[in-house]
């Protein structure tokens, strides 16, 4: 297995390895490894089935259940198991959505800089994406390097934000965007969770700026005043400098470490062209609890 940078000390392309295949103890030790250096990684000709990916991703940990896949039917589920995320435009049916479709809109809050599944108690440690389809233009996906991010700040902002805490919810994200219908039943999925703005990696000991578009607000802060420091933080974290974009390419796996970094979908011809990708996420760890609670003021 080869590491190739792409971005420095950020993203990495893999070759010489086939992950549809099980991988010996110390290929899984590899790519742990140049997950803690990189916190991107992608291979690229890695066709999969849905069983294939699943397999590959249990060598980092258990399988997370997307929160819309919970929420949804099972008859109304085009991929069958809650563990495949179906990142795609497609209906059940195999259809291209509407403009006005009810899962497409959810879908779309996936624009905003995001670390997935941050709503979540303990957050997501990897997320997988296959890609099957891939439209002829737009519909990359951008990552942001929030170990970096936190690094460019200066020392009393950094002293601010030690052992600040945050509220996640889908429910802020989505109502960024104007979006509220989830359905009968599923108001207790969109209670606040509470999460550290720093963390630190359990391997590296780096610090990173936990952020998302779920955060709604900032513990003991006004909320107007902690969703514009949220706001401050978030544009300074995702400048061009921190930032990577990646053009799918069909069966592209690509791989990121939602501890360390935020990502967005950008926009494509939707209601024209087909985009199919498969995402698998790994349960996150306790990794903010383990830096014990924080001091604040309730
Ligand atoms: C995701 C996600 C972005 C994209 O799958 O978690 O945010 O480009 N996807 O589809
Ligand atoms: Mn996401």
């Amino acid at each position: 297995m080869h590491i190739t940078p792409l971005q420095r000390d950020f993203v990495g392309e893999v070759s010489a390895i086939d992950i549809s295949i099980p991988l010996t103890h110390d290929q899984v030790a590899a790519i742990e490894a140049g997950m803690d250096r990189y916190a991107v990684l992608v291979f690229p000709d890695q066709p999969l089935t849905d069983e294939q990916q699943c397999d590959y991703s249990r060598n980092f940990g258990e399988l997370e259940a997307t929160l819309i896949g919970q929420m949804t039917k099972p008859s109304e589920r085009r991929l069958g198991p809650v563990e495949i995320g179906d990142i795609s435009n497609l209906d059940p049916s195999g259809r291209l959505r509407e403009r006005d479709d009810n899962r497409r809109m959810y879908a779309l809050g996936n624009r905003l800089w995001h670390s997935d599944a941050s709503f979540r108690a303990t957050g997501a440690g990897y997320s997988l994406l296959s890609a099957r389809v891939v439209p002829g233009h737009g519909g990359n996906t951008e990552f942001a390097d929030m170990r970096a991010a936190y690094d460019a700040l200066d020392a009393a902002t950094k002293a601010q934000i030690e052992d600040l805490i945050t509220e996640h919810s889908i429910a802020f994200s989505r109502g960024e965007l104007g979006f509220d219908d989830y359905g009968e039943g599923n108001a207790d999925k969109v209670r606040p969770v509470r999460h550290r703005l720093v963390r630190t990696h359990p391997v590296t000991g780096r610090k990173s700026l936990y952020l998302s578009a779920h955060i709604g607000t900032i513990v003991g802060w006004p909320m107007p005043e902690a969703r514009a420091f949220i706001r401050d933080l978030t544009e300074h974290a995702t400048q061009p400098r921190f930032t990577h974009a990646h053009q799918w390419r069909v069966n592209d796996l690509v791989m990121w470490d939602n501890r360390t970094t935020m990502h967005r979908a950008r926009r494509y011809r939707d209601l024209q062209e087909v985009r199919d990708l498969h995402r698998t996420s790994i349960k996150g760890t306790a990794m903010t609890a383990e830096q014990g609670p924080a001091m604040v003021a309730e």
